[in-house]
């Protein structure tokens, strides 16, 4: 933050925007590997380390830390925070709260900056909400693509609180131009790496179910997630929800930086696998689609011939699921699984079928569910360079034994 690289990506100065008194940012902890432990236990567990809070999580990477939830640990419509998966393109800092500021500026009358006490003390709103990666699945794709390889677990559910953004844009007072808000952690990027910085449109940024979150499932954020303040914008993409903030402006256009393009974009078009396309040729992603995994039972998983309890969640960004099918037969014929607690717009549905298999074997399971759009995930998912939106029906194949 401040530092001349930083200036140019808003392409503008930052310090006539930022008083002299602002001062964010005390002792980052560049490399993000600070307080993890290596154990013995760890090390005879087959993983690199262990992550305090964090413990059961598959380790992606280290440095920078990137956690995925363990798909079979899915057991409850909210992800408690130690089974959230993490996402972080560079090292996440730490906070001095007596010296972080949340400024809002760019195209309003009334620049604000506002201390933690001052944003606690706004009305705060509740919003649960199922936060997916969008490089969620990246391993399924065939041919593969470079990047964390994702398997089914970047995706959480979780409830996120705190004021509305819109309260705070009202406050500053919107100029006419204003179209679009953009979002600046307090992440600092190493060398010529690009800071994280994403916009989302103005309607967006105004909808009351889009927060300036502290809290997530009933505690104050945590330091993985984004303490003291992370954007919440429901129903989209993870990358939309921007963490650690202490910048929000306001733009004319959408935000101009690596983020926005030539990263989470799609082809505008179906592609071939393997095809390469522009920037150009490619749109923005912003809602999520349609979606279900299977929990249980595991990929490869050896059961006894007794009546088998599959299990999972089902997402659609900003629509709701209205069914989820099962078929244990690779896709010959389908039955529709049971969906557990209430349809709400943003979070996942739990599902459950119950099946008997018909004698030993191996059987190939799959899931596929269908939302309120009338959207039905797909038998292939839309090949891309950067692995993007895999969505396609799940699949585990099991072993039933005499
Ligand atoms: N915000 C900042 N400042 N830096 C980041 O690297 N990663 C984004 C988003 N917000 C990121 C960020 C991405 S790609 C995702 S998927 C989500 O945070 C992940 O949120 P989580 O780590 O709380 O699960």
């Amino acid at each position: 933050m401040g530092t001349p690289r930083g200036e140019r990506r808003w392409g503008v100065s930052r310090r006539a925007f930022f008083g002299a008194g602002l001062r964010l940012g005390a002792g980052l902890v560049l490399g993000g590997v600070s307080g993890l432990l290596r154990s013995p236990l760890a090390l005879a567990q087959g993983r690199d380390a262990i992550v305090p809070g964090k413990e059961r999580m598959i380790v992606r990477s280290l440095r920078y830390l990137n956690l995925e939830m363990p798909v079979h640990l899915l057991d409850s419509v909210i992800t408690p925070v130690e089974l959230f998966y993490v996402r972080n393109h560079v090292a996440y800092p730490s906070v001095n709260l007596a010296e972080w500021r949340l400024v809002v500026s760019g195209e309003v009358e009334k620049p604000l900056e506002l201390t933690y006490d001052e944003l606690q003390r706004r009305e705060a709103a509740s919003v649960t909400n199922t936060l997916e990666c969008a490089g969620n699945g990246r391993a399924f794709h065939r041919p593969r693509v470079p990047g964390l390889q994702w398997v089914r677990g970047a995706v959480g559910n979780a409830t996120f609180s705190g004021p509305r953004l819109a309260d705070l844009l009202r406050r500053a007072g919107l100029k006419a131009g204003a179209r679009h808000v953009a979002f600046n952690g307090l992440d600092e990027p190493p060398g010529k790496v690009p800071d994280f910085i994403r916009s989302i449109p103005l309607e967006k940024a105004l909808h009351p179910d889009t927060l300036l979150a502290t809290h997530m499932n009933g505690a104050r954020l945590s330091i993985y997630h984004g303490f003291p303040v992370r954007a919440l914008v429901a129903g989209w993409l993870g990358a939309a929800s921007v963490k650690w903030l202490t910048e929000i402006r306001v733009l004319r256009d959408e935000f101009d930086g690596n983020f926005m393009k030539p990263a989470y974009r799609m082809p505008s078009r179906p592609v071939a696998p393997g095809a390469e396309v522009s920037a150009d040729a490619t749109e923005v992603i912003t809602a999520l689609p349609v979606k279900s995994i299977i929990a249980r039972p595991s990929d490869g998983a050896h059961l006894k011939l007794a009546p088998l309890r599959i299990v999972g969640a089902a997402w659609a960004g900003e629509q709701s699921i209205v069914r989820v099918d099962i078929s244990t037969d690779g896709g010959s014929s389908w039955q529709t699984a049971g969906l557990s607690g209430h349809a709400a717009p943003y979070a996942w549905r739990l599902w459950e079928r119950v099946w008997q298999p018909p004698g030993p074997g191996y059987y190939a399971i799959l899931s596929r569910a269908t939302d309120s759009a009338g959207r039905t995930q797909p038998v292939v998912a839309a090949w891309n360079a950067s692995g993007y939106l895999w969505n396609a029906v799940d699949q585990v194949g099991v072993h039933v034994e005499a």
